[in-house]
């Protein structure tokens, strides 16, 4: 397990899934935020749900969040679109309801910089959010990601386009916090 100061991230687990299914997927407004395509009802125990992990995927990797003390899940998180020729990969992540506003969100970045630009050797981290997402905006700024543009009018979200903003973080720019990833 990758540990930070609050959370963890661990491998899938079987019963994680339907937990991730109801909380984050069924629940349609935070779906159709997130996804980027539009949302559709997913049948229990469905192989095509998103929280499915096919293992030889190389390039995607999918971690449960859980919390460090006790270790109650608390949501998903992603490196995905790992190029390894530009060493660059992206970042997604999704926390339960009851869940947000803790700082979780700032620490699961934080572990995902640690997964992208130490375990895996990659230069560059990218995320992409709606521009009204100010905790994503804020947890990924937290890690030192810089905003590198506006994708206008980029996503389709119930009903309307709105903006993206691309966020970007090099490996020479950024700066871990030394008391994390202890093995523990
Ligand atoms: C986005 C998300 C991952 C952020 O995680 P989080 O644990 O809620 O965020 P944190 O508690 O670490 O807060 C990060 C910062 O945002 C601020 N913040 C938190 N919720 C906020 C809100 N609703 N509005 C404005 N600011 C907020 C916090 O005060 C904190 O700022 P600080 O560092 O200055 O104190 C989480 O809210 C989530 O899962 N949301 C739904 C799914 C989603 O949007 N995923 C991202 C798709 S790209």
């Amino acid at each position: 397990m990758l540990r930070g100061n609050k959370v963890g991230l661990r491998a899938r687990h079987e019963d994680d899934i339907p937990v991730l299914q109801a909380e984050l997927h069924d629940d349609v407004a935070n779906a159709a935020r997130a996804q980027g395509r539009p949302w559709r009802p997913i049948t229990p125990g469905s192989k095509e749900s998103q929280f499915v992990v096919d293992d030889k995927k190389q390039g995607h990797v999918p971690f449960s969040v859980v919390e460090l003390d006790g270790g109650a899940l608390v949501g998903a998180a992603t490196l995905w679109g790992i190029d390894d020729h530009n060493r660059s990969a992206h970042i997604g992540l999704g926390l339960l309801p009851s869940s947000r506003g803790r700082g979780y969100g700032t620490d699961v970045v934080a572990v995902l910089c640690h997964y992208g630009f130490v375990v895996r050797g990659l230069q560059r981290l990218q995320i992409e959010t709606l521009s009204d997402n100010a905790a994503m905006l804020r947890s990924a700024e937290r890690s030192g990601f810089v905003r590198e543009g506006v994708l206008r009018s980029s996503a389709w979200v119930l009903g309307e386009f709105m903006d993206e903003v691309l966020l970007g973080l090099l490996v020479q720019d950024w700066k871990p916090d030394s008391k994390q990833y202890s093995k523990g």
